[in-house]
């Protein structure tokens, strides 16, 4: 029976892979994946990785002595592997798209919270404490929503805002041609844009597009919203500027640091990370922890295409779903 050993598992992972396995030996690790942990997946061809495991040399090295011979990402995103070095030596594969509308609607569900402040609202009224001081929002109707990275997540966020009739306007290298969407340059969505949400993947191109130089082309009282990734933002700017109220609000669902953290229960623990503790405690920051893909939906459609990526790996098929550096 084949073996696949999965990495940084939770319940919520394992129940549609369970539901939906084929006949393979499934080995399900809480651990997330690093070199130290890589040796968990001896005897097994294939592993199964997941947004914060560490994909380095090291640990591809490691899988490589103990002849595994697929990565298979439960995810789209693959800034995590280090795919140049990969190449020629282990097989990477992922999963495309699951569910876009699940990060598009909890992108929205942050901005909705954080404005119209309904996380603290729950928590006065489950007090007894009615007092609306300090709860006012603003209007989303008529606001100018920027969004960085039209595809497929951009573009449902896009059609959401419009729904609450926003003004869009979009930034994206590779705009969508006959599409109707109105792009601008970036500096001209930054100096618009009264709400910013960043849709577009890590590269060496997009880390830290939101910096002290951008933020300070941005209006006062910006609301940012992160559900891409946390090193699209430079979080020790975004801080002083939340403290000096440039930014008017934060949603993030991802932080640049989210590694060490998210997933895992640290509320017995001092964490030993000074900028994800301000942000966290910020009144105008909302913070989930990398949660914007959990939803049913989502899983089943995550464990149905990485079945698919295995089946093929296993049957010595094409990969359809590969990933390859190719610069
Ligand atoms: P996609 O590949 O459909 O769209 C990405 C878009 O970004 C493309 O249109 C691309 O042209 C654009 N882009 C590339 N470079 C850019 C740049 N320098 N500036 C602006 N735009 C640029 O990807 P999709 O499915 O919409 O996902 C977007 C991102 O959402 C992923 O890269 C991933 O990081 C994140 N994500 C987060 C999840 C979560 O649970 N928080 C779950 C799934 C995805």
């Amino acid at each position: 029976m084949e073996q696949v050993a999965f990495f940084d598992t939770k319940p919520y992972d394992k129940e549609w892979f369970v539901k939906l396995n084929p006949g393979f030996k499934f080995k399900f690790h809480e651990h997330k994946l690093t070199a130290d942990s890589a040796g968990l997946a001896a005897g097994c061809k294939a592993v199964v990785a997941f947004v914060n495991d560490t994909l380095d040399r090291e640990t591809i090295d490691r899988l490589c002595e103990i002849g595994v011979k697929l990565i298979a990402m439960r995810c789209s995103g693959y800034n995590n592997v280090d795919i140049k070095y990969a190449k020629g030596r282990i097989d990477i594969v992922r999963v495309p798209t699951y569910s876009p509308y699940a990060v598009a609607e909890h992108a929205m569900a942050l901005l909705l919270t954080l404005n119209r402040k309904i996380h603290k609202a729950s928590n006065r009224t489950r007090d007894f404490n009615f007092s609306l001081n300090g709860l006012t929002g603003f209007d989303l109707h008529g606001k100018t929503a920027g969004i960085i990275g039209t595809g497929q997540i951009g573009c449902i966020f896009m059609n959401i805002c419009k729904g609450f009739g926003m003004e869009t306007v979009a930034y994206d290298p590779y705009p969508k041609e006959n599409s109707g969407i109105n792009y601008v340059p970036l500096d001209e969505l930054f100096a618009r844009s009264d709400i910013i949400s960043l849709h577009c993947p890590l590269t060496s191109d997009t880390r830290y597009i939101i910096n002290e130089k951008s933020i300070k082309k941005m209006k006062g009282g910006v609301y940012i919203i992160n559900t891409s990734r946390g090193q699209l933002i430079d979080s020790d700017a975004l801080v002083r500027f939340l403290k000096e109220r440039k930014i008017g609000g934060a949603g993030l669902d991802v932080y640049e640091e989210e590694t060490a953290f998210f997933f895992e229960d640290y509320s017995s623990t001092v964490i030993d990370d000074d900028v994800l503790s301000i942000l966290v405690s910020m009144p105008n920051v909302l913070m989930t922890s990398h949660q914007a893909f959990l939803t049913e939906e989502a899983l089943q459609k995550i464990a149905e295409v990485t079945i698919f990526n295995l089946k093929q790996f296993f049957n010595g098929e094409e990969l359809t779903n590969k990933v390859e550096y190719s610069k």
